[in-house]
């Protein structure tokens, strides 16, 4: 089994760990380029300033927080559940802290610590589900951002859509933008699109 048909066929977050450690040292020879990194870091730098503290929640090898600090951000921390990934981040030297930590479980973070979080590639199947929007709105500051990628089919055909839209309805966040499906760019699966949402936590 492949390096990336093993994350897909994870069971649980110990099968997806022991995955994504295996898979770390390699990991940028499948998918360095893979659109989802640049295009949400464009759309990012429309709406928030250099200034920012921001998390990148599942950060992996760290190819958004590069991106980022090459546009000018400083203020980074990465969050991933697998440490064989979290150690191929530290050699970016980007991030001021990162942090083994599930998302979907409680997050070990003070309500409103981020300006904005970051989540690229991680909204997939067998990852991390829409749960997970509860923690990262608590630690998100009034105001703030949730940027992430998601593939359409994904988004309609999972709870990801009524999830998102129950959110709003709420009046926990706001829907900034959505970006266009583009090209995510994956040698393995070159059919596979993806969009970028941007919510504004609501100032509640
Ligand atoms: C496809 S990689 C994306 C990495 C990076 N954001 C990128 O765009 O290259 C998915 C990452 O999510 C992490 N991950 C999966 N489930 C997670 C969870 N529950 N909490 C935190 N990170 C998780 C994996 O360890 C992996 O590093």
């Amino acid at each position: 089994m492949s390096n990336v048909e093993a994350v897909f066929a994870a069971t649980n977050n110990s099968e997806l760990t022991a995955s994504y450690d295996k898979w770390a040292t390699s990991y940028e020879e499948d998918l360095v380029g893979h659109g989802g990194p640049s295009e949400a870091v464009a759309e990012l730098t429309k709406y928030i300033a250099l200034d920012a503290k921001i998390l990148d929640a599942g950060c992996g090898t760290g190819l958004v927080g590069q991106l980022l600090a090459e546009q000018g951000y400083t203020n980074l921390e990465g969050l991933d559940l697998s440490t064989g990934m979290l150690d191929q981040a530290a050699l970016k030297k980007c991030y001021n802290a990162l942090h083994q930590q599930a998302l979907g479980e409680t997050l070990n973070f003070a309500d409103a610590t981020f300006d904005a979080i970051i989540i690229i590639g991680v909204f997939v199947m067998a990852h991390v589900r829409s749960n997970a929007f509860d923690e990262l709105l608590r630690i998100t500051k009034p105001d703030g951002f949730i940027v992430f990628t998601l593939r359409p089919e994904f988004y309609e055909n999972t709870d990801f859509k009524p999830t998102m839209e129950a959110l709003e309805k709420e009046g926990r966040w706001k829907l900034e933008n959505v970006t266009e499906p583009f090209h995510g760019r994956f040698k393995a699966h070159p059919e596979v699109n993806l969009q970028v949402w941007i919510y504004r936590k609501t100032n509640d």
